[in-house]
Order: structure tokens, then sequence, then C-alpha cells
């Protein structure tokens, strides 16, 4: 599903956010990214969902060569990805509702799909009661679950989560796994990043660890100068 082959990412300043990377995630698998703040992992997820080009390296897809300098297709990997972050803000002065099928009508899904779906995943996320009510009314772990809703409901074969857990309470932490796992599952994809220890603990999932851009389970073959 996933593969990375020597990707690095210089941002504009000069922060060297990612060293060669490399990695390959086959379908269905859940896989953790872990590491301190500032070792690159949120830029590492928006390079899969193309929201960020590498500087160098090549990433692909679902046999899509995303980093191909003519690759057009980004509607269809976004339609293949949800991507969980608290960094996409929901539309306060919307409803639960609008908020979730927005996620449909910008990839040009049809209206009857669309209702059909939407109610599908509020039920998934419980909130199949509060479709009508306006995103100031819900609570935090609320909200949460209409982002998480907004993410899944085009049932993506990817999911790319950017520390769910990061504002989430004990019991709202393990709803929000529990429906991770349910997706997972159902043979979805997952690479979360975390830097909770507690949920590399708590499940057997594969990790790869950042630190300062680079993965830190590959030694890399270095030349060994001496003198
Ligand atoms: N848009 C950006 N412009 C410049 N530097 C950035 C940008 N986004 C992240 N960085 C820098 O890149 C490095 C990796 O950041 P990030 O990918 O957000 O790591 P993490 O998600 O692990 O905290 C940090 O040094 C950060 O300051
Ligand atoms: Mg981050």
């Amino acid at each position: 599903m996933i593969q990375m082959f020597h990707v690095s990412k210089t941002y504009p300043n000069k922060i060297v956010a990612l060293t060669n990377i490399n990695l390959e995630i086959p379908s269905g698998e859940f896989v953790f990214l872990s590491g301190p703040s500032g070792s690159g992992k949120s830029t590492l997820l928006r390079i899969l969902f193309g929201m960020e080009r590498p500087t160098s390296g090549e990433v692909i897809i679902h046999g899509m060569r995303i980093t191909h300098p003519r690759f057009k297709k980004i509607h269809h990997l976004r339609r293949i990805i949800g991507f969980i972050s608290q960094d996409f803000k929901l539309l306060r002065d919307r409803t639960v509702w609008e908020n979730v099928a927005l996620a449909l009508e910008v990839v040009g899904c049809p209206p009857q799909e669309i209702k059909k779906k939407v109610g599908e995943i509020l039920l998934r996320v419980g909130l199949q009661e509060r479709g009508r009510d306006s995103i100031l009314s819900l609570s935090a772990g609320e909200q949460q679950r209409v982002i998480i809703a907004r993410a899944l409901v085009n049932q993506p074969l990817l999911i790319l989560a950017d520390e769910p857990t990061g504002i989430l309470d004990t019991r709202m932490k393990e709803e929000m796994m529990g429906l991770l796992l349910d997706f997972h599952q159902n043979g979805t994809t997952i690479l979360l990043a975390t830097q909770d220890r507690e949920l590399l603990q708590k499940f057997p999932y594969r990790v790869i660890p950042l630190q300062g851009g680079r993965r830190m389970d590959i030694i890399e073959e270095e030349v060994q100068e001496e003198g």
C-alpha cells in the first residue's frame, strides 16, 4: 500500500524534516510511526497525503507514483486515504451532518450516496442522534468523533492518523482505538503517528521509530573515516 524510497524533505526555511526514509507497508497492516515532537512524523504523513512534496526520493501509494512530476491523480489519492489530524478544523457554524457530508461533496459523490454514507458513519461513531446539532453544542470528545467520521466516511483503503489520541482522556482513547481497530479488521491499512508510549505498549503492531527525521530501527551504512 505504501512504499517510500530514499525520501528526504527540507523545508524552504532550510529545516531538514526527513532524511533518506525507506519504508514499505503492505496492504492491511497496522503500523505505528513513533518519535518525539519534531521528529518528522507529520511531515511524513503529509507527504503521503500529497499535501507536501519530498525534496528527493520516490513515494508509491496503491500503485500510484505520487512523486512523478506529472502525477495528476491527487483527487484519486485523496479518495482512497482518510487523514485524521487535529490540524483540520471543523466548520463551527455548520451541523455535524454538514461537516461530514462536505468530505464527500468535495470528491463529487452523488447526493443519494452522501445521505447513505453519512448516516452509516455517524452510527458507527455513535453520533446518529446528533446529525442536526451544531458543532458548538458538542463536547471535545464528540467533536473528535466528528473529525474521525469525516476522515472515514469515504471508506478509505488507507488511514493516516496524526496523533489522534493526543488530546483524549483514557476512555476516549480506547474508543478511538476501537474504531480504528474495527476498520483494520475490515482490511484497511493504518499508519498512526504517536508519541504515546502507553499506546505502543498496549497494541502489538509494528513500530517505525523516527528521530531527527531518520528511521532509528535501520542502521544506515556509513563510511567511517579514520584519522
Ligand atoms: N511547514 C513547515 N515549514 C518549515 N518547517 C517545518 C514545517 N513543518 C514542520 N517543520 C519542521 O520540520 C521538523 C519536523 O516537524 P514535524 O514533521 O511536524 O514533526 P512531528 O510531527 O514529529 O512533531 C520540525 O523541525 C519542524 O519545526
Ligand atoms: Mg506532528
